[in-house]
């Protein structure tokens, strides 16, 4: 039986992706901190540990024998990275190191790493993996960073790496009453909240949505296909490309809800139009979209319903509040 360790197991693409190796006969280890995720979202049969990645002593014990690392534990959190940067580096950049310390130190197979789109910055869309990386945001820099250590330190004492891109992911399991991430969940928990969606700048940010069942597999390819080792693959559509607006309307119209926008300044360093070639995913892992963004929204919006709209957690602290620190946060308007 093939052995695998989850770091945020606990989490949305951390818990999938247990599942999936779970379903597939793996046996599956994993870790959270339990920050952003939640100990309910880990599957039977998986075994968490509830410690952090910067905690190497507390956790290298279970990389032992492990064939396939999914490091997918990071602080997510793309626009607040510009007013908590400290934390977002901590939680991305550091973590991964001392994770792939214990990987390397262990002699694990391979070591699959999630990274982010934000990698590539306000480069002309549709990104591919050939580009040159030039992250804008301080989360975007600590992906980059946290790639280029894990493909140092395999480089150098042998094993097996693989770098994951995936991006604007949305289905069950995910946070929705966290103000500082996941625009669809954020829009979906307030609507049925019965309160309007709140939109940073004219709505015109262009993105590509995936459904968490079209790119999990994916990701579990990426730790074992031969074809993955050494490459970094972006891992979700490039068609369907939606607006900011055009999202919060279909959730509406899903919904049912008379949907009116508030309109809030746009956040720093926010890029205008984002999405990936898959072209790469296609063909050496057999992407394929397959749920159309109205069905991943509809599966999802039924889940967050199931579990009962809620409340948003202002759990982090803003290291950086300024004029430009949008209000939304200050103030606690979403
Ligand atoms: N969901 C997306 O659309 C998306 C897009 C691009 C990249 N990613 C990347 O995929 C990975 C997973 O994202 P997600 O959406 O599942 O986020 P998530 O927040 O649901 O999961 C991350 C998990 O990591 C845990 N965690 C954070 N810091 C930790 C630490 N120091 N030690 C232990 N556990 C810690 C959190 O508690 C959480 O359960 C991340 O690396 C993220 O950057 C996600």
């Amino acid at each position: 039986m093939p052995n695998a360790f989850v770091t945020g197991v606990a989490g949305f693409l951390g818990s999938h992706v247990a599942e999936l190796l779970r379903n597939d006969g793996w046996r599956v280890q994993g870790i959270d901190n339990l920050q952003g995720g939640r100990p309910e979202n880990v599957p039977d049969g998986v075994e968490l540990r509830v410690t952090d990645c910067l905690e190497r002593g507390s956790y290298v014990d279970m990389l032992s024998g492990t064939d396939v690392v999914y490091h997918c534990a990071s602080a997510a959190y793309d626009g607040l990275s510009v007013f908590s940067p400290a934390f977002v580096y901590k939680n991305t950049v550091q973590a991964t190191v001392e994770v792939a310390t214990a990987a390397v130190a262990q002699g694990v197979g391979r070591f699959v790493h999630c990274s982010s789109m934000a990698r590539y910055g306000a480069l002309t869309s549709p990104f591919t993996e050939d580009m040159q990386p030039v992250p804008e945001s301080p989360y975007g820099l600590a992906k980059y960073s946290s790639e280029l250590i894990v493909e140092k330190l395999f480089t150098i004492h042998g094993g097996e790496y693989s770098i994951a891109i995936p991006h604007n992911i949305i289905g069950p399991r995910q946070r929705f009453d966290d103000p500082y991430r996941n625009v669809a969940a954020i829009m979906i928990n307030r609507m049925l909240l019965g309160k309007q969606p709140i939109i940073y700048g004219d709505g015109s940010q262009t993105r590509c949505f995936s459904f968490i069942g079209d790119v999990i597999f994916c990701l579990e390819r990426m730790g074992t296909s031969a074809a993955a080792v050494g490459e970094a693959i972006n891992i979700g559509p490039d068609e369907g490309e939606e607006t900011i607006l055009s999202l919060a309307e279909t959730i509406a119209d899903i919904l049912g809800f008379n949907i009116d926008p508030i309109f809030v300044p746009d956040r720093p360093l926010e890029v205008p139009i984002a999405t990936c070639s898959a072209d790469k995913a296609r063909r050496l892992l057999g992407y394929e979209t397959k749920t159309p963004l109205r069905q991943g929204l509809v599966n999802m919006a039924t889940w967050i319903e199931r579990q009962g709209p809620a409340q948003f957690v202002y759990g982090l602290d803003i290291e950086i509040s300024r004029d430009n620190t949008p209000t939304t946060w200050i103030d606690k308007l979403i």
